[in-house]
């Protein structure tokens, strides 16, 4: 066991980003707030610093990993070249939650991209992010700061429920403002929408024109599949209790909710409902918690994680309700299902 350190970058921001330069230039590992989740990095060019990353979570050794850079020309060293979609992209987006993912250069060692010829790049929006990566100075790979295959950390606490006496340094800034992970989006002539976030469907085609969407961002990965996008396939987000998802009209799923729920209380079971604000009302009496506003799925985004973590250890089973899978409810719908292992309730009226 090591000591964990915490350092709260709203009372210490100087500190906290000059020890992290320091540990990452060194070879270790820095927990940082992004404004999508907390990222766990490391040296990016450094193989050896970045296996550190894949032992600390568990992660599988085929699930690549995103490099996190300062500024936007950095990304010339890390690809082969930089497209034009890119570009156009990169200036519409960055510093934000989307990543771009192009053809690597020699610079990137193999095992950040888990052996692909591609490399996942983003320029993150959080100042503090970004004060590490330039005391750091080097590209800074990052995944989300969680043990593998639990939901993504969204506060310092998260971080260290997963992390503590396993990394020396989490740096504390606080709740993250997305609360879901980026969007990651391959750039090639026809882009491809790989895992939906903030930055929308509609929002990319706004700037680059139509782009395809991963067929399976709702659905269990397809074996065959693992090539264009490798943490797709591995079990993700998981609540340490069971968790079903309904789906259908309000109130087909409020009605459908309600009976499960008082069947299984009535088996001694602890039940939470995951409702919205439109949909409280139909579950006075019973336990639930609003997730959100559906008219505004990215206050859905927002507490995803939060809850699926909290609720995971203090109930027997989560009944959630779902949203339409669009614009930032397809972000939503995917962690959602995914954390449910893909199994989505039909109700009818
Ligand atoms: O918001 C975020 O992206 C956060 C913060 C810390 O920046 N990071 C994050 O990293 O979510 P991670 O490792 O948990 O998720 C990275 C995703 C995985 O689904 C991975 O398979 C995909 O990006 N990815 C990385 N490199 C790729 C590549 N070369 N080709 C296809 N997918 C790639
Ligand atoms: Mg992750």
């Amino acid at each position: 066991m090591m000591q964990t350190q915490c350092i709260d970058a709203k009372k210490q921001p100087v500190s906290g980003t000059r020890l992290g330069g320091r540990i990452i230039k060194q070879g270790g590992l820095v927990a940082f707030p992004t404004e999508t989740v907390y990222g766990l990095g490391a040296d990016g060019l450094n193989a050896d610093a970045v296996r550190g990353i894949y032992e600390a979570k568990g992660r599988p050794a085929d699930n690549p990993l995103i490099l996190h850079i300062a500024k936007k020309s950095d990304v010339r060293a890390l690809w082969d070249d930089v497209p034009r979609k890119a570009r156009q992209l990169m200036d519409a987006f960055w510093p934000g939650p989307l990543t771009l993912v192009y053809n690597k250069s020699a610079l990137v060692p193999d095992i950040v991209s888990a052996g692909l010829d591609t490399v996942a790049v983003r320029m993150p929006a959080n100042k503090i992010a970004r004060a590490l990566i330039k005391a750091a100075q080097t590209p800074v790979a990052a995944p989300s700061a969680n043990k593998s295959g639990r939901p993504s950390p969204t506060t310092a606490q998260h971080v260290l429920e997963d992390l503590g006496g396993i990394i020396p340094l989490v740096i504390d800034g606080g709740g993250t403002l997305h609360g879901v992970e980026s969007t990651v989006l391959s750039v090639g002539a026809i882009p491809m929408l790989l895992r939906p976030g903030i930055v929308t469907q509609r929002m990319i085609e706004g700037v680059v024109g139509r782009i395809r969407v991963h067929a399976r961002l709702l659905l269990p990965p397809d074996e065959g599949d693992t090539a264009v996008s490798p943490g797709m396939k591995h079990r993700h987000y998981a609540p340490d209790c069971q968790m079903l998802v309904f789906c259908g009209s309000l109130y087909g799923m409020a009605r459908r909710i309600g009976e499960e729920y008082d069947a299984r209380v009535a088996q001694n079971q602890d039940c939470v409902i995951f409702a919205t604000q439109q949909t409280q009302h139909f579950y006075r009496g019973r336990k639930y918690v609003i997730i959100g506003d559906r008219d505004h799925p990215e206050t859905l985004c927002a507490n995803i994680f939060r809850l699926l973590r909290a609720w995971g250890s203090a109930a027997d089973v989560i009944l959630s309700e779902s949203i339409a899978a669009e614009d930032a409810g397809l972000a939503f719908m995917n962690r959602l299902l995914r954390a449910a292992g893909y199994a989505c309730i039909e109700c009818r009226e």
